[in-house]
């Protein structure tokens, strides 16, 4: 099986078997050159070369790069520096009503959930959550908590520990059949499984950079679906909030009809400019191609795992798998596990009693090999 980059694009991805993309991704040279010539200019110029226009017009790149990734506009795009940030300013835009209910995983990160928690403890409303077993939530469970009383469901797309893959279209159809919003966390999926908003009516995607989307710390995008544009008030304003940034009249808060409503202040700017970066590269490359890649690599991985007795989470199927593998070793701890990997260069990361493996685009059948070989080791 070929690298679908060369190990120099990705210089870190030579240095070790790096499987931990679901909790830190390795950048691409490219992106990092960008972001440390952007600093440098900044440090030595200020705002001689970064000045009014350029910091209003920061994120264009990467507002058409996103738009471009989840087949949005540019316009439907929002950059922020976290997910967290934009899932609360999220939370309390829409701040559903004591009566309402917010349906949501009990396996979900917290970050998916937690806003929407927090504002329910400050109306009274209801949060509801599908039970998982934890390698597993039934899909109709889910579906199942939705009624005419629901005013969010807020789910990650790809659980973070079980690498579980939800379907954003039955999602989507059954939320809105029931009057309520789809809002998605896509921080585990996005720039590893294709997504297409327009298909599948999400009303609000969330995802941080740091991910499979390999940008860095400090930036994170939202789409927001057009019907929302004019309407949301964002929970989290600041003077980038107003539609001309520079107005700096504050008896006016005018916010933009787009998406960028949910952009507020200054953040780590040379962030977004090496995310932009990132995702143009993943798009040069095609994320259906980044996607079956991943799984081809996950697949020999699980075919690795099983033949040394892992127990891997049996009630996936198929169309609810991408590339995070997760797996529990009877008799081994997966803490001790996952430390002996990373001390021997094998990164991955230990969740409650599995070991979590995530492959990405620049990781190749040698990485897997390297890391069963590793795990036939331990303990001798
Ligand atoms: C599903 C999910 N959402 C959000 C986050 C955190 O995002 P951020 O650090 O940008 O707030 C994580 C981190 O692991 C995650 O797995």
């Amino acid at each position: 099986m070929n690298p679908l980059v060369n190990k120099d694009v990705f210089p870190g991805s030579g240095r070790s078997a790096y499987l931990n993309t679901a909790s830190i991704a390795l950048i691409c040279r490219d992106a990092l050159s960008a972001m440390e010539r952007w600093q440098h200019e900044l440090a030595e110029s200020g705002t001689l070369s970064f000045d009014e226009a350029a910091e209003a017009t920061v994120f264009d790149p990467l507002r058409e790069a996103a738009g471009r990734l989840f087949n949005a506009r540019a316009e439907d795009m929002a950059v922020g520096s976290n997910a967290t940030e934009l899932l609360a300013s999220v939370a309390w835009a829409l701040m559903p009503a004591p009566d309402a209910n917010i349906v949501s995983t009990s396996v979900t990160f917290p970050t998916t959930i937690y806003p929407f928690m927090r504002v329910a403890r400050h109306t009274g409303s209801e949060v509801r959550l599908a039970q998982g077993n934890p390698d597993y939530v039934r899909p109709t469970d889910l579906l199942d908590l939705i009624d005419e009383r629901t005013s969010v469901v807020c789910i990650s797309h790809v659980e973070y520990a079980s690498g579980q893959l939800f379907d954003l279209e039955l999602l989507a159809r059954v939320t809105h059949e029931h009057g309520a919003l789809l809002i998605v966390d896509a921080t585990q999926s996005a720039g590893a499984v294709p997504i297409d908003v327009a298909a599948s009516s999400v009303d609000v995607l969330v995802t941080s950079g740091y991910k499979w989307l390999c940008g860095p710390f400090g930036v994170a995008l939202m789409y927001l679906a057009p019907h929302l544009q004019g309407t949301l008030d964002p929970g989290i304003v600041g003077f980038r909030s107003h539609d001309d940034m520079w107005d700096l009249n504050p008896s006016r808060m005018e916010l933009p009809d787009a998406a960028r409503r949910f952009e507020c202040s200054t953040m780590a700017y040379s962030a977004a400019i090496g995310l932009a970066r990132s995702v143009e590269h993943l798009l040069e490359i095609g994320i259906a191609e980044i996607f079956a890649h991943n799984r081809s690599l996950a697949d020999l991985l699980i075919d690795g795992l099983r033949a040394r007795g892992a127990e891997l989470a049996p009630e996936l199927k198929n169309g609810e798998r991408c590339s995070i593998v997760s797996a529990r070793f009877v008799g081994c701890d997966a803490k001790d596990l996952a430390r002996h990997l990373n001390a021997h260069r094998v990164a991955v990361s230990p969740r409650g009693d599995v070991v979590r493996f995530s492959p990405h685009l620049y990781n190749d059948a040698a990485d897997i090999e390297r890391a069963l070989d590793e795990i036939d080791r331990h303990g001798d």
